[in-house]
Parts: structure tokens; sequence; C-alpha cells
């Protein structure tokens, strides 16, 4: 964009949590971006600092805090530089944040992101301590309430995107779960689904900037249910019939599910779509019926068993499922944690994401259960469960050992050589199968963006180790890697 005679602003971003808070700041830059502004990537050149936050657990929050503490100083000499919080936190914090760093001068929430450039227009003309939130969950009525945490999805940058052909597409804002150790419910609104035909138009948008893969985001994303005014239902089933039509999107992947929303309907619509990814992440939480029930998530340790087996009779070994659990939740006995231990082993997910659990001042549990687990007891089983679940994806991956897999190149992997880089030669390069599995493998960076077969050589916990394989004589594979 021509700037002409206008300032440059140069905005430095930060962001944390989860892919909507990725998402957000793709949003916010796209915004700042076509008002002139230019990225840095460190604070000390930017006029605008902005730290896209989240309030899931403690630790994440406390990151914030202290870099917000970093730039006292900064601030001081340099009053003209903007600093603002947005997301989860501010949303969760509001004023306390402006107690605890007085010199921030904007808080936005999640569902107020579209006022962003307009405040710190606010804030250079003066103004001091600004804020955009969204409605309490009992600050009016639910229509108002709603409203407040629209977001404003279709200001897109693709240059802010992880690679150029991968998208994020938020069909859901909110939740109404309401699990009683979360904070979410209270910082991203009531659960709304974005109407059908404004994502597929949206997805349309997105090929036609080069994306080939699209992750469809909600909290309980397979939950997706939108009504018209005609009172016609559309479900994440009928949705993804939608979004498979699109042309240019090779593959669609969606995070996170719900496990009692895993129905029969979503699981055949997921083994009749080719383009749509095996990879389900279903967190559970606990294997305990007793801590699930402290957590009010919905559903028996005996109905997400069922729910695996749902998966297994629709989608066989094609479906790789992963999960999320709290280890230390309110009340947590030994007896109960040994239970989720049965629980991954039993269903020997593809990985699982541990946390310990944190309290959040807001929520039901924070308001009725004692957080009483000591936290080296949090650490131990943290670390144990992790343990489990590692010898189960190593030993898991065993089995594509001599296998073919086809693989999206993403890019160069974290580890690639950056004098391979400036001399054109192969490169280590990561992609990622439909089910989700990470595969490296050395290769020309022509590739990225492209769909190849990979012959797999090693694997390990969180990764399988190969090489391209581009033509199949006899019975061995032969890769001679043509590409090079
Ligand atoms: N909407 C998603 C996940 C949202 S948060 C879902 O319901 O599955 C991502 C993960 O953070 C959760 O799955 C949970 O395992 C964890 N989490 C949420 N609140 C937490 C807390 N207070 N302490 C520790 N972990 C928490
Ligand atoms: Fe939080 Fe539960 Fe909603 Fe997930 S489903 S965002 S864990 S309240
Ligand atoms: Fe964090 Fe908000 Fe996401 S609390 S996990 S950034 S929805």
């Amino acid at each position: 964009m021509s700037t002409t005679s206008a300032p440059v602003h140069k905005l430095y971003i930060e962001t944390v949590g989860c892919q909507m808070n990725v998402l957000d700041s793709e949003m916010v830059v796209a915004d700042l971006r076509r008002r002139g502004y230019e990225l840095t990537d460190n604070t000390r050149d930017a006029d605008t600092i902005l730290f896209n936050t989240c309030s899931v657990r403690q630790h994440a929050e406390d990151k914030i805090y202290s870099a917000l503490g970093r730039l006292r100083l900064a601030k001081q000499k340099h009053p003209e530089k903007i600093i603002g919080v947005m997301g989860c936190m501010a949303q969760k914090d509001q004023g306390l944040i402006f107690q605890r760093a007085p010199y921030v001068d904007l808080i936005v929430g999640p569902g107020q992101l579209h006022q962003v450039p307009d405040l710190i227009e606010r804030a250079r003309a003066g103004a001091r301590q600004q804020s955009a939130l969204s409605l309490g969950r009992k600050d009016g009525r639910v229509d108002e309430i709603r409203r407040s945490h629209e977001s404003f999805d279709p200001l897109r940058d693709p240059s802010m995107r992880p690679t150029p052909f991968q998208a994020y597409l938020r069909i859901q804002i909110g939740c109404d779960k309401f699990c009683t150790y979360c904070i979410v419910p209270m910082t991203r609104g009531p659960e709304q689904g974005r109407p059908p035909e404004v994502l597929v138009e949206e997805a349309r948008i997105l090929a036609g900037q080069g994306t080939k893969e699209i992750t469809l985001l909600g909290q309980t994303v397979n939950s997706y249910r939108f009504k018209d005014s005609a009172g016609t239902v559309t479900d994440m089933a009928d949705l993804l019939h939608l979004l498979h039509e699109v042309e240019g999107i090779e593959r669609i992947k969606f995070v996170t599910n719900y496990p009692k929303d895993m129905t029969f309907k979503l699981l055949e619509t997921v083994r009749d779509l080719p383009k749509v990814s095996t990879y389900l992440h279903v967190p559970a939480q606990s294997g305990s019926n007793e801590v699930l029930k402290r957590m009010k998530r919905g559903y028996t340790v005996e109905d997400y068993l069922a729910m695996m087996e749902r998966i297994e009779a629709t989608l066989g070994d094609k479906a790789t499922v992963s999960s999320d659990f709290i280890v230390g939740f309110c009340g947590e006995t030994e007896e109960e944690f040994r239970q989720t231990v049965e629980l991954v082993k039993r269903c020997r997910f593809k990985n699982s994401f541990i946390f310990k659990y944190s309290e959040r001042p807001g929520t039901k549990a924070a308001e009725l259960l004692p957080d009483d687990v000591p936290e080296e007891v949090k650490k131990r089983w943290n670390n144990e469960l992790l343990a489990v679940q590692n010898a189960i994806s190593e030993e898991d991956n065993q089995r594509f050992l001599g296998q073919t897999v086809e693989v999206l190149v993403e890019g160069p992997s974290k580890k690639a050589d950056s004098d391979a880089v400036s001399e054109g030669g192969p490169l280590q390069l990561v992609g990622r199968t439909l089910d989700d599995r990470i595969v490296v493998f050395d290769g020309n960076p022509r590739l990225v963006g492209n769909t190849i077969r990979i012959g797999i050589y090693e694997v390990s916990a969180f990764t399988l180790i190969g090489t391209p394989v581009t033509q199949h004589v006899g019975p061995d594979l032969i890769s001679l890697d043509s590409a090079r």
C-alpha cells in the first residue's frame, strides 16, 4: 500500500494462546497495514506495541505482565509509544491491567478488535487508558451480549499466516459449555455459529489467495450449528459438505471437538469427504467420572469410550485421535489420576496435551472448589502422564516404518540449515499427513505447498522421518528425489 507522505507506523505484535488468537492477530494486522503500518520484530523500533493475550492458565498471564513490566522504562523515555493489551486477558482483567501497568494505553477484548485502529489514533492524540470490552455473561440481554462478542473475520492478511497456503477459518465464536475450570466462556462470550454462506464465501476468498488447507476453528467446533431465518439448521456435517465444494481447497481440518457431539453423521461425513482430515482432537480432560463431574464436562468415561467406538466403527485406523488432560484438578486423588492413566493407555491417543490445573478467578471451580492438589503432585502427575503418552506415541509410530505417506509440505523445519537455504540446495523440510502426523525430510524448497509422497525410514514419538518417493518400481520403493 502506498503511504505517500504519511509517516509509516511500526507495529510490534506478540501473540500467545490458541489458534483463535493467531487468527485475531492476523486480522488486526490486516486492518493496521491497510492504514500504513509496517511490522517490526522488536519493541525498540516500534511506535505501537500490541499484546494479544490468553487467560486459560496463570502462566500465560504472568508472561504478559512481565513483558509489560519490561516496557515500563521504555514508555517513560518514549511516552509517544502506544502500548495495547488485546484478547482474553484484556476481557478478563479489564481495569486491573491499568492498575498493574498504568502506562498501558488501551485494552481491547477479543470481541472488539475492530476498534483497535481508532483507539490507537485517539491514544496518539492524547487519550489515556481507553478500553473497549464486550459485555459480561450477566450484563445484558442474550442478544446484546452476543452482539458485543461478534468479531470481524472478513479482514485478512495473508502475509501473517504461518504459510501462504494454510489459513484458519473461524466458524464458531464463544462457548456455552461452562466447564467449571475454564475461563473461555467468560472471555469469548456466548457460543454462536457463523452463517454457512459467509463461511463458504470466506473459504472462496482464501482459495483465491492460494490457500490449499483451511482449519476450521471453534472452541467446540463439532457443536457448530446455524439456524437461518427460515428455520433451516446447518450442522457441522452439512457445513463440511458445503466447504468441500470450494475449488482450490484441498484439505479441511477442524479443532477442537467436544466428545458428546462426535455423532455418527459427522464421522460418516469425515469418512466420505476425501478432503476432510481424519485427525480428531477430542479432549477427554480426565479418566475419572468423579473428576469429570466436578469439571461439569457433561459426559462420563463410558460416553467417551462409546465415542471412541463410533470413531473406530466409521473410520477404522484412518482416524487419529488426540486429547487434552488436566491433572491436579480440585480434590483429585491418586486413584482418580490412575484412572486417567488407564484411559490414556486404553485409547492410545496419537498425542495428548497435558496441563496442570491452574485456578482461574471468575470460574465456578475457583468459586466453589479448593485448588488443593499440591504443586509437586501436579508436576509428578504431569510428568508421569506425559511419559505414558509419549511411549504410546512412539510405539504406534513404529508401524509407519517402511510405509509411504502423503504429505502437504509446509516449509523448512526448525532445524533447517540456513546455509543450504542461501545456496538453494536441499533442505530439511516439514509437512503433515492428512491425519496430522508431522513428517520431516530433505528436499528442494520448491516443494513447499505441494502434496508429495514420503517413504518413512525412521520414527520418534512426535515425528516421522523420510525421503521423497517419486517412482514406484516393483515391490520396493525407489527414492529418486528428482525434485532436488
Ligand atoms: N475448547 C477446547 C479447549 C479450550 S482450552 C475444549 O473444550 O476442548 C485448551 C485446553 O486447556 C483445555 O482442553 C484444557 O485441557 C486446558 N485448560 C483449560 N482451562 C484450564 C485451567 N484452568 N487449568 C489448566 N488447564 C486448562
Ligand atoms: Fe472451556 Fe469447556 Fe468451553 Fe472448552 S468446552 S472452551 S474447556 S468451557
Ligand atoms: Fe486463551 Fe482465550 Fe484461546 S483464554 S486459549 S486465547 S480463547
